[in-house]
């Protein structure tokens, strides 16, 4: 995509002076410990791949792949697991890594879930937080930045599984995003 997609919310350098951030407080917190980073797919891949390469400490990585929403832009209000945890966590120190928090519903389920296994201790760092939206309370331990309600897309965030791959955060535009879905070749 050549041109501005969208209206852009975060720009790439604001994302990256950001995602450093969150690196270096992760890698002091952690510093000496057994760490896990879990990413949750698909929306979290972008968000993981570069805050994994600003901690500078050991750590292992491992995917879920879970559903809250259909193809459009709200909750379905439940939580699917598509896809589970290759290594057990027991014993160990857990990082959930999410891109978004709305309702706090896919992260409220995911901690209960991952809780039940037993980790050392579990914490949860999310890119975005839409705070006036929560309807499920969850603690969160490290949050990118706080947005206000709007669909957005980009830096992994999808509309219709699309647009994950704008290297900025946009407020979806649904008009233009359909023009451009539409207007493919099938
Ligand atoms: P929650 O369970 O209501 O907190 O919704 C969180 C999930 O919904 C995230 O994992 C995202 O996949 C998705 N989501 C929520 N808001 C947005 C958005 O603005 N853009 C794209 N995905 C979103
Ligand atoms: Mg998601």
């Amino acid at each position: 995509m050549k041109r501005i997609f969208g209206k852009p919310l975060i720009t790439q350098m604001e994302i990256e002076k950001r995602v450093k951030e969150l690196g270096t407080k992760i890698t002091a917190d952690y510093e000496g410990r057994e760490l896990v980073m879990i990413c949750i797919l698909k929306g979290a891949y972008v968000f993981f791949a570069d805050l994994v390469r600003n901690i500078h400490i050991p750590v292992s990585v491992d995917f879920m792949m879970v559903s809250s929403y259909g193809a459009g832009t709200s909750s379905t209000g439940a939580v699917k697991i598509i896809s589970d945890l290759s290594e057990a966590i027991k014993d160990k120190d857990v990082l959930i890594v999410e891109d978004i928090v709305d309702s706090g519903l896919t992260l409220s389920y995911l901690y209960k879930t991952l809780r039940s296994k037993k980790p050392k201790t579990i914490k949860l760092c999310v890119l975005l937080d839409k705070l006036e939206r929560r309807k499920y309370e969850t603690p969160i331990d490290y949050i990118g930045f706080t947005i206000q309600t709007n669909f957005v897309i980009g830096y992994g965030l999808d509309y219709k599984d699309n647009f994950r791959n704008l290297p900025y955060i946009a407020v979806l535009d649904e008009g233009e995003a359909e023009q451009l879905l539409n207007h493919r070749e099938r």
